[in-house]
């Protein structure tokens, strides 16, 4: 089973999209997918038409369970998608509570690794979309993953809010005794302007082989897709964004 997550303490960079788009290809070519949501705002969950306030169970519920976690209670908490091989473990709004009610307790950074571990069996990809916060949620998606990656607009500002995402890995890396397999993808990249252009080559300019050599374009499509609450490879299988999406795909699984 392989885990991969998304992160990047900046917000609106493409981390839901990627997710979505990167999960909705995988379960198109058969493999069982897990895409999990831990944002409190749960866009990832309302992406796929749940409803993070009236759910039974959510990955929160998996927090609480902590030590006793069994498989079935993974699966308990998970919702199909119009895809068959494709899930979600939603999140819901109590999960902005979590870092005040158990932050700082010891063990609290694996909960989810431990979680994963139990349905090993019962997927190909699980890929964790984070919330733009440095908070325990964060922590226990970067603690569970294989591999992260790490969404970043091609703009100036963005850039900055990279140095801050880089620096965590850094330090959590040393906590965890783990090196992280980072890819930075340059996402809603713009050809037509310069500033686009100069960013992304400071981008490279900075962190170099770190970066993913494509780029995911600025394409309408993804929007479009979110409004029809289906994965944009789905319904626009041909839209540029796809493209770039599954030539990424290639990238991360080689
Ligand atoms: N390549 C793209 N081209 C055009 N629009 C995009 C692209 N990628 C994402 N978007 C749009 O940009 C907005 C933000 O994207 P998304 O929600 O994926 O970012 P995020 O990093 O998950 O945000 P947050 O930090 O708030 O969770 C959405 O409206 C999405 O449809
Ligand atoms: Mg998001």
């Amino acid at each position: 089973m392989k885990i991969w997550t998304i992160a990047n303490q900046k917000g609106g960079v493409g981390k839901t999209t990627t997710t979505v788009t990167l999960g909705g290809i995988l379960a198109q070519q058969g493999k069982r997918v897990l895409l999990i949501d831990t944002d409190p705002h749960a866009s990832l969950s309302y992406y796929f038409g749940t409803d993070a306030e009236e759910l039974s169970a959510s990955v929160y519920d998996i927090f609480m369970s902590q030590s006793e976690i069994s498989a079935d209670a993974v699966l308990d908490c998970l919702c199909s998608t119009k895809l068959d091989s494709l899930f979600i473990l939603p999140a819901s709004m109590a999960l902005a509570t979590l870092d005040r009610q158990m932050g700082m307790q010891s063990g609290m950074g694996l909960i989810l690794k431990k979680a994963l571990f139990t349905v090993n069996d019962e997927f190909d990809y699980v890929l964790i979309d984070c919330p733009p916060v440095l908070g325990v949620l964060m922590v226990n998606a970067l603690a569970a993953c294989q591999k992260v990656v790490v969404p970043v607009q091609t703009e100036f500002l963005a850039l900055k809010g990279l140095d801050r995402m880089i620096h965590t890995l850094e330090i959590m890396g040393r906590s965890l005794q783990k090196e992280f397999d980072t890819l930075i993808v340059p996402t809603m990249f713009d050809r037509r302007t310069n500033a686009a252009i100069q960013s992304h080559n400071k981008l490279v300019e900075d962190y170099g082989s770190r970066v993913w050599k494509g780029v995911i374009p600025v394409d309408t499509r993804f929007r479009d897709a979110s409004q029809a609450q289906s994965p944009a490879s789905v319904i626009y299988p041909r839209a540029r964004g796809v493209y770039a999406y599954n030539k990424l795909l290639a990238e991360l699984d080689g």
